[in-house]
């Protein structure tokens, strides 16, 4: 019995620390300086993708949409629901064919069922991020967690990958100083 209830332990600690682990960014602070970055977002309504030009302004990067190769609705409730429902993998544009030119990427995506679009879980196995620094640009209605469990998706599907703190905008005039905030206190350079 003692030896069961042992075990029993030991296996409950082994998946608290796992999912713990994934929720938290690896790092918090940028080591070296970014080569090249990149703006990667998906945004069917439009907020994500003035969350990440104003980003674009700020780290000099290029900016680059993440599209379904079937296009989603600006009001996407049916087939995101479907899609989160039974961990779909909708199949992705191929717009970027030379991630490995970029050492940073600002990943900006909507909150959809408190984690991201299974289309961003896509666009995380389908290509390399192995050594490459990740920003979680996360735009959401507040009716949840903020980023939910979208760093836990990002972290499962990009394993080597150097994730830091998501940001979050609140798609007003204070963002411009919010992410100036943000590069600073990761030490963006
Ligand atoms: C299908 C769907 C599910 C959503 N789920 C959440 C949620 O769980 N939590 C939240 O705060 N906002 C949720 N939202 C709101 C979006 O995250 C928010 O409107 C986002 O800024 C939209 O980005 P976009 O304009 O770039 O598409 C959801 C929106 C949609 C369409």
């Amino acid at each position: 019995m003692i030896y069961a209830i042992i075990i029993a332990v030991f296996v409950i600690a082994a998946i608290w620390f796992y999912f713990t682990r994934l929720v938290t960014p690896t790092a918090t602070k940028f080591t070296e300086p970014t080569k090249k970055a990149l703006v990667l977002y998906f945004s069917p309504a439009g907020k994500t993708k003035r969350l990440a030009q104003k980003v674009q302004a700020q780290t000099n990067a290029d900016i680059v949409e993440i599209e379904g190769t079937k296009p989603y609705k600006a009001d996407p409730k049916g087939r995101a629901f479907v899609e989160w429902v039974t961990a779909a993998t909708p199949e992705v544009v191929s717009k970027l064919d030379d991630i490995d030119d970029y050492d940073t990427i600002f990943l900006a995506y909507p909150i959809w069922y408190d984690t991201a679009p299974m289309i961003v879980k896509q666009v995380l196995k389908k290509h390399n991020f192995s050594n490459k620094n990740i920003v979680p640009v996360v735009s959401f209605n507040a009716v949840s967690r903020g980023e939910g469990r979208s760093i836990r998706m990002i972290r499962h599907h990009a394993p080597r990958a150097n994730v830091m703190p998501r940001l979050v905008l609140q798609d007003n005039d204070q963002d411009t100083q919010l992410i100036k905030d943000y590069l600073n206190e990761v030490s963006y350079k």
